[in-house]
């Protein structure tokens, strides 16, 4: 069973901020979809931002797995990126980084997660590229609390693929829910619960993802 998922635009209440929203989808279903987190405008600085990082050759094909067994292997995974620099950085970084440090401080105020830092890349998946299903949290490391995907794609239509596709069961084989990359669009869910893929798309499809860690 499959059930498109592509309009999460809500209207904002007055007492409630978008982290708010966030928090309160994430402590009731353990996952969250906010269209319009990030403004067009500074979605489209980022998606530049990952352009030219790609033509200048920054990005690196993503890896699988950790220690001695971790590789690129693009059979599971085609996307390339770049990680973000806490220190180093562009504005449009900065500001974004600073949101998901709002968003985590939410988080742990309300969910008590312990959420002690975050780490994220900019990703660029080339047409035809997938990320096959998985699970953010590795079994002998689960550091990874908390998944969070900023998309950076203008325009992006059904017809393009690239869903992120999510499945609700805990064993990931049941019913599933698929969202399209939309531009601005944040997706976050509770990193060791949910087996989630990315399918192939027709056209670049440009990303921030992320985790929230708690502490080693
Ligand atoms: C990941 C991932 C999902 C997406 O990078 O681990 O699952 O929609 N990304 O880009
Ligand atoms: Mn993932």
């Amino acid at each position: 069973m499959g059930e498109q998922a592509s309009d999460f635009s809500e209207p904002q209440s007055l007492t409630q901020d978008k982290f708010d929203c966030i928090v309160s989808d994430l402590g009731r279903d353990g996952w969250s979809v906010r269209a319009n987190f990030l403004d067009h405008e500074r979605t489209a600085i980022l998606a530049h931002e990952v352009r030219q990082l790609s033509q200048s050759g920054a990005l690196r094909p993503a890896r699988v797995g950790r220690g001695k067994e971790q590789g690129v292997h693009a059979e599971t995974r085609g996307d390339r990126i770049f990680w973000l620099d806490q220190q180093q950085h562009t504005a449009a970084q900065r500001l974004i980084l600073d949101e998901i440090e709002t968003l985590r401080l939410a988080i742990n105020r309300n969910l008590y997660l312990g959420l002690f830092e975050y780490e994220g890349h900019l990703t660029a998946y080339p047409p035809g590229t997938f990320y096959h299903r998985h699970l953010d949290q590795f079994r002998d490391a689960p550091l990874r609390m908390v998944s969070c995907i900023l998309y950076l794609n203008e325009g992006w239509q059904e017809a393009d693929g690239g869903q992120l596709r999510i499945f609700l069961d805990r064993e990931g084989v049941g019913s599933h829910m698929d969202i399209l990359p939309c531009g601005g669009m944040l997706v976050t869910f509770l990193s060791g619960r949910f087996y989630h893929e990315v399918l192939p798309a027709s056209r670049e499809r440009l990303s921030l993802t992320g985790w929230f860690r708690v502490r080693e």
